[in-house]
């Protein structure tokens, strides 16, 4: 029995439940993965500045993002195939996020649908936004997301085409995933997996089904993306999402401070500081090492957010003292749902936001409005 006691706990636990294909599509990177790992070592180099003596009896880390209250400021960021994790994942994560006061982002690439998760929770989600050649169903998408009442719309700008990670070609990762010769001895061994995803009813891209042409007769993910994926998006498409979109807008996965000019110029409420895990760009530079150029050119009229290596609470601290009004996690979600399904995505967001009340009261910051660059040591 593993006494979960961090992230990386969970992570552990996720590689002994579900099938090496899953958990690797998670928890890999593209390419030689150097901007993965950056993002890691640049959050851990930082230091925090102890402080002591300060009365921290009344803290919070309740805040708010665009507005909504949240009980600490993370969410959980859209993940493809969330779905193929534990069976009904995306269901599940929104479930654990709207009990726990946190906002859930469901993934164009989800496996269950907006309407699954629509009718599953009582509280609006978040919907992400891959804009696709076939400009119609990509309006439908938007359609959707505002019929089942997204209280946000979340437009991913960093994979109009897909950078290649070497790990989900070398595994056969495939959508539905299926039963091989090469795969049988790995999912032998994840019996409840087997039962609840690869026998169960949702398998594939349920946004896509009856929607998109071959969206039930997937190959690997990549040439599905090159095939389906508008390469020429576009600050001018910005437009048009916000004539179809009126709501809030939220822009993610940028890294340059010109391109973070151009979002709150094209009208972004806010903005997501993200190399997409590392799983695009390899050897851009680290998310954290990105936050403060983003945060000095925009951050006084657009909400700045971050993403990219977030394991803890000590991390949104970090990332809240160069500047982020707010953090999203992807592989630390995965973690906690591919371990324990709902009650490991609820033990993830527990972890966190005890470690982030921790950090704050040890560096005597009682609220998240007060973190900033005088907690850290540098
Ligand atoms: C999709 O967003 C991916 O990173 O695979």
């Amino acid at each position: 029995m593993t006494i979960v006691t961090n992230t990386e706990d969970l992570r552990l636990l996720a590689r002994k439940r579900i099938p090496r294909a899953i958990f690797d599509y998670a928890d890999r990177g593209s390419y030689e993965e150097h901007t993965i790992a950056a993002n890691r070592a640049d959050l851990a180099a930082l230091r925090l500045r102890q402080r002591v003596m300060v009365d921290v009896s009344d803290r919070t880390t309740a805040t708010t993002m665009l507005g909504e209250a949240v009980t600490m400021p993370l969410a959980i960021a859209p993940t493809g195939l969330t779905g193929l994790f534990h069976g009904n994942g995306e269901i599940h994560g929104a479930r654990a996020a709207q009990a726990f006061g946190v906002p859930f982002t469901l993934s164009t690439m989800s496996i269950c649908s907006i309407e699954d998760v629509a009718a599953a929770v009582t509280k609006p989600f978040w919907f992400q936004l891959y804009v696709m050649r076939d400009r119609g169903f990509s309006e439908s998408l938007i359609r959707r997301a505002a019929a089942a009442r997204c209280s946000a719309l979340m437009l991913t700008m960093d994979l109009q085409i897909h950078g290649q990670r070497h790990r989900d070609i070398k595994n056969g990762l495939n959508v539905p995933p299926r039963l091989t010769l090469a795969n049988a001895l790995d999912i032998a061994t994840k019996p409840a997996w087997a039962t609840r995803v690869l026998f169960g009813k949702r398998r594939s891209f349920g946004n896509l089904d009856g929607h998109v042409k071959g969206a039930d007769d997937l190959s690997t993910l990549a040439e599905w993306t090159a095939s389906q994926f508008d390469p020429s998006l576009s600050w001018k498409d910005v437009e048009w999402v916000r004539k179809l979109w009126p709501g809030k807008l939220i822009m993610k996965g940028l890294l340059d401070a010109d391109d973070a000019r151009m979002a709150a110029s094209v009208g972004a409420d806010a903005v997501v500081v993200s190399n997409h895990g590392g799983r695009q760009l390899d050897s851009a530079i680290s998310s954290i090492k990105a936050l403060p150029r983003v945060v000095e050119a925009i951050g006084d009229k657009t909400e700045v957010w971050f993403d990219g290596g977030i394991r803890s609470g000590q991390d949104v601290l970090k990332a809240l003292a160069l500047g982020a009004r707010g953090c999203l996690i992807g592989k630390a979600f995965l973690y906690g749902l591919g371990a324990m399904g709902e009650a490991g995505v609820t033990r993830t967001l527990e972890i966190i936001r005890k470690e982030l009340d921790v950090s704050m009261a040890l560096t005597g910051t009682r609220r998240v409005a007060e973190v900033g660059e005088h907690i850290l040591d540098r």
